[in-house]
């Protein structure tokens, strides 16, 4: 008798458990489905799908982190693990770059990554990356706050392609970050900046690897200077062709500006815009041209701005990012000391920092991230690492100023 009155109240206990598995399976499902296309909204321009090396690794770490779900969605990595807050892991993501025989370079040798949970937030982002900094000369950057995230190819290119274009316009220091994106973009850490197939003369085979970088002089005219000129010589140059994106570096370092100079870059920010309506992004950097004089730099700025902004129809968005000329080094010397020496580039930066505040322009400081590296003979251009470094904090502005939130 006891036992068959346990059993009767048995049955109706197995029956709720049953109907609380089946509720939760809904939620489960309903949740899921509302999640993929969320993101599938979201990253309407993902259309990459190879590369996958780094991105594997990604996913192994979110899958090692218990969220097995987020695997079935691996080109969002980035995303995730910003919404998890999991740092990456300590790795070089430039392994499987070309030419590191010759050109030896490591991401870990670049930047501390993994330390800190990633930024999430475009402004926190700058904060930390601006006054970050090194411990001791030529070590590896470490951002003060949150994390700098290191994008491999794969995710690189998922951000360039939210974007109809990425315009550089500026000077040698933004000419040498256009050429550290161009090594991420071409995984190639020997000629990544250069076009080696139209070599003029011996002289010019110099100009790869450190040399591309530091030698401005001997390599100006062999650097490359949008993806179109990858594209049209060999589209295998590129790893992610399929970006969509057009990328240009336009060197306007003189001020005042030249108009025609000021012509031709307004007319290829503005080209398309009409028909494709993804985000313009421009970074700008100058400083030298001004020999540091901030009311000469801000107008030299918001005379580029108001030209593209006067161009470019209304709707479409644009995300504009002033990067400084960092720190100069000791070889500033003599006559140009109090102009263009460390202090002065130190000042420059904080009134430019300043000037961003008052003007709403996103301003990447830079002169913390350089002050601790050797510098080339004019004090002016940093190696393949500092512009990696510097190519790495832009994709990460890129991504973040533009999260498809409007
Ligand atoms: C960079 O470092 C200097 C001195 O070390 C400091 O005064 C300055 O505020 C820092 N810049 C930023 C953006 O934090």
């Amino acid at each position: 008798m006891y036992f068959v009155a346990r059993r009767h109240r048995l049955i109706p206990l197995i029956e709720l458990l049953l109907a609380a598995i089946t509720i939760s399976t809904l939620v489960y499902l309903i949740y899921r489905h509302s999640c993929e296309s969320f993101l599938m909204a979201k990253h309407h321009y993902d259309v990459y799908d190879e590369e996958l090396s780094h991105r594997e690794l990604l996913v192994d770490n979110i899958v090692a982190f218990g969220t097995a779900d987020s695997a079935h969605l691996p080109s969002h990595a980035a995303t995730l693990h910003r919404e998890y807050q999991i740092p990456q892991t300590k790795v070089n993501y430039l392994s499987e770059f070309r030419n590191l025989d010759k050109c030896p370079v490591s991401s870990e040798d670049v930047a501390a990554i993994g330390e800190a949970a990633p930024c999430y937030h475009k402004n926190t982002l700058l904060e930390s990356l601006s006054s970050g900094g090194r411990i001791g000369l030529d070590s590896p950057y470490h951002s003060k706050s949150c994390g700098m995230w290191w994008y491999g190819t794969h995710e690189l290119c998922n951000v360039l392609a939210k974007y109809s274009k990425v315009m550089f316009v500026g000077d040698d220091v933004l000419e040498d970050i256009f050429g550290g994106m161009m090594l991420l973009i071409r995984e190639d850490a020997m000629y990544g900046a250069v076009r080696q197939w139209h070599y003029n003369s011996i002289e010019d085979m110099k100009c790869s690897c450190e040399t591309a970088f530091r030698n401005h002089g001997l390599c100006e005219s062999a650097l490359v200077r949008s993806l179109k000129e990858l594209t049209d010589y060999d589209i295998t140059l590129l790893k992610c062709p399929r970006a969509g994106v057009q990328m240009q570096m336009h060197y306007l370092p003189r001020y005042p500006l030249d108009p025609v100079e000021v012509n031709r870059f307004v007319m290829a920010a503005t080209k398309d815009s009409d028909f494709d309506r993804r985000p313009i992004a421009v970074i700008y950097g100058h400083g030298h041209g001004s020999l540091f004089d901030k009311g000469a730099t801000a107008s030299w700025i918001s005379t580029l701005r108001d030209m593209i902004h006067n161009a470019i129809p209304y709707d479409v968005p644009i995300y504009e990012l002033f990067v400084t000329p960092g720190a100069t080094g000791p070889q500033v010397s003599g006559f140009n000391t109090l102009t263009l020496g460390l202090k002065a580039s130190q000042v420059f930066e904080s009134a430019m920092r300043d000037w961003g505040r008052d003007v709403q322009m996103d301003v990447l400081g830079t002169w913390n991230a350089t002050v601790q590296t050797s510098f080339s003979a004019d004090g002016l251009h940093g190696g393949v690492q500092t512009n990696l470094l510097k190519a790495m904090m832009v994709l990460n502005w890129l991504d973040l100023v533009n999260n498809g939130s409007g």
